[in-house]
């Protein structure tokens, strides 16, 4: 099936970070660092890699820290290039580049109202065509495949909108919106129903919807209405809900190395985990964790 190409990407970035205070106080917990590099950056990379043309970034209050990330330092370059640092002068190229392949729009959502009011404030800029949506704080991370590129691809086929989706443990779907499935094929699972955080005996099945989402524009006619849900904020998930039925949804059952850097422990897990994949610094950091966990046997 072929509808229009999938050129524009959401991400929505005003969210408080309140998990995440005090860091967030001031900037976007999207400017947070996996080692060394701020994850909204893994996100815009992933959304390159996947055929996205144009990023719009939607912000809060707090929103230069990312605009300065994505725009070129003249001072840091000069301060670089007087010291024949070519070393770290091409990370700030790397950068530039990735600016260079996408046009990056900044916009503001007035008031924190929740993750579908976050996307609605993009819907004059992404008219009438489908688009991406990408929470930069669910890092995940595919050498084959980016997971954006296998939803839009699996929007092609199935001229759906498209949610990511992951099997959790029975004990923990109760932290996420988990899918209903109708028929299932080759890992693309039929969405019938969505249930935002059940418990363990309520879940239509262990399959739990992740950051990454491609919407069909009738989510934004859903999204028009304004209607709050949950925490009296505008869902994302409501408004996918209320087109099941009038247009396909799927879960699309990815691969990929998955972080979820939006909680403390998830944070500092991806931190530990993508250090020690790491040369140069999994060296060092081995004998520290050994170290730590001498005194403690039971957890080594
Ligand atoms: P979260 O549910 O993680 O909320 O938002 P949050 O406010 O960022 O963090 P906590 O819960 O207070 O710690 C999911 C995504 O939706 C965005 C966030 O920036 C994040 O990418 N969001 C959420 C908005 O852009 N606007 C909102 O009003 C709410």
């Amino acid at each position: 099936m072929t509808g229009p190409p999938v050129r524009k990407a959401i991400f929505p970035a005003a969210g408080l970070g309140t998990r995440f205070l005090p860091v967030t106080k001031a900037q976007p917990k999207e400017m947070l660092p996996l080692v060394d590099k701020p994850t909204i950056q893994y996100g815009v990379e992933e959304a390159i890699a996947s055929g996205i043309e144009e990023v719009i970034m939607v912000t809060g209050g707090g929103k230069r820290a990312i605009v300065d990330h994505f725009d070129r330092s003249r001072e840091l370059e000069h301060y670089l290039e007087e010291r024949g640092r070519s070393d770290l002068l091409h990370i700030l190229a790397e950068i530039d580049d990735l600016s260079n392949q996408v046009d990056i729009t900044y916009l503001q959502q007035k008031e924190p109202r929740g993750l579908g009011h976050a996307v609605w404030t993009a819907r004059r800029l992404i008219g009438d065509e489908p688009c991406a949506v990408l929470l930069a704080d669910d890092v995940i991370l595919c050498d084959d495949r980016p997971v954006l590129k296998q939803l839009i691809d699996a929007h092609r086929t199935t001229g759906a909108t498209v949610l990511a989706v992951r099997r959790v443990p029975r004990n923990e779907v109760s932290r996420y919106g988990i899918i209903e499935t109708g028929g299932s094929k080759g890992g693309i699972h039929e969405v019938v129903d969505i249930v935002e955080k059940p418990s363990a005996d309520d879940a239509p099945s262990d399959l739990a919807a992740l950051g990454r989402y491609v919407l069909l524009p009738a989510v934004f006619l859903e999204l028009d209405r304004g209607e709050p849900g949950a925490g009296n904020e505008i869902q994302l998930v409501d408004a996918i809900k209320r087109t099941i039925g009038t247009f396909p949804v799927v879960g699309v059952e990815f691969a990929g190395d998955y972080y979820d850097t939006g909680t403390v422990p998830g944070y500092l897990r991806a931190n530990l985990t993508l250090a020690m994949k790491r040369e140069g610094l999994r060296e060092e950091l081995a004998p520290l964790l050994r170290e730590l966990l001498d005194g403690q046997p039971d957890r080594l």
